[in-house]
């Protein structure tokens, strides 16, 4: 079964409330793809007006992050709970500008715990910092996917969506070559097979993330085992985003 490509916007800490409205209008009004599905990432204080910018568009909304306890003495922390409540579907979990400031693969997993307990769908970030060899960065995919994800219970392909971003790539405009996205992706989903197996395994979407943008997505996007994409910069514009989703329509 072929995997519904998904394109998902990281707004990081972009914009005040009126800025995402007017985002998420334009994204709602412009939006015609029927085989794909995008998805927002607003920062937390934009997410219930962004959610009612979306409310008759198939656009999902997605938080940044969350903390991994449910409720209590945890100043200035969101629960998974309040996310969803907000309208979430997704949550981004484990970006390298999170791991930058000292969160660890078992902090992530339990993140992953508490997001999918709640019934949103984590987007799990791994990545290696610097350029490296295939297999030295596939080590370090290996292990921050084991880690990021130990003990957790996936028994369906749509519980969770996992994002390679090389974090030299990020916000940077270098993407790395055609050979080295085959390899990584095609690593990465040998790996999920192996550990889930192919019924679930061969169901988890793998998005790429790293200065993708409408002008390398035709580029990118077509490579085997690539089912979608984790956009930053050139999601803030709606312009930018939707040439990126239409780019991924032509490959669903
Ligand atoms: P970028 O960010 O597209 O600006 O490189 C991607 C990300 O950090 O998710």
């Amino acid at each position: 079964m072929a995997l519904t490509p998904l394109i998902a916007g990281n707004w990081k800490m972009n914009g005040t409330p009126d800025f995402g409205a007017a985002l998420a209008t334009e994204l709602a009004k412009n939006f015609t793809y029927k085989n794909i599905e995008i998805s927002v990432f607003p920062p937390f204080t934009s997410l219930t007006t962004v959610k009612a910018c979306l409310e008759n568009s198939p656009i999902a909304l997605g938080a940044q992050n969350i903390h991994e306890a449910a409720k209590g003495a945890h100043t200035g922390e969101i629960s998974a709970e309040m996310v969803k409540a907000c309208g979430c579907k997704y949550v981004i979990l484990g970006h390298s500008e999170r791991r930058e400031a000292g969160e660890t693969d078992a902090a992530v997993a339990a993140k992953t715990c508490a997001a999918m307990a709640e019934g949103l769908v984590p987007v799990v970030c791994i990545g290696e910092k610097a350029k490296m060899e295939p297999h030295q960065a596939q080590a370090i995919l290996g292990s921050q996917l084991r880690d990021s994800l130990k003990n957790i219970a996936i028994t369906d392909g749509d519980q969770i969506v996992i994002a390679y971003e090389p974090v030299w790539a990020i916000g940077t405009g270098l993407v790395p070559t055609t050979e080295d996205l085959e390899q990584a992706f095609d690593f990465l989903r040998v790996t999920l097979v192996k550990t889930y197996g192919e019924g679930v395994g061969g169901q988890i979407r793998l998005l790429y993330g790293g200065s993708l943008n409408a002008e390398n997505a035709d580029e990118i996007l077509p490579i085997p085992h690539i089912n979608g994409g984790l956009i930053g910069g050139a999601s803030l514009n709606a312009e930018s985003f939707l040439s990126i989703a239409k780019a991924a329509s032509k490959y669903a």
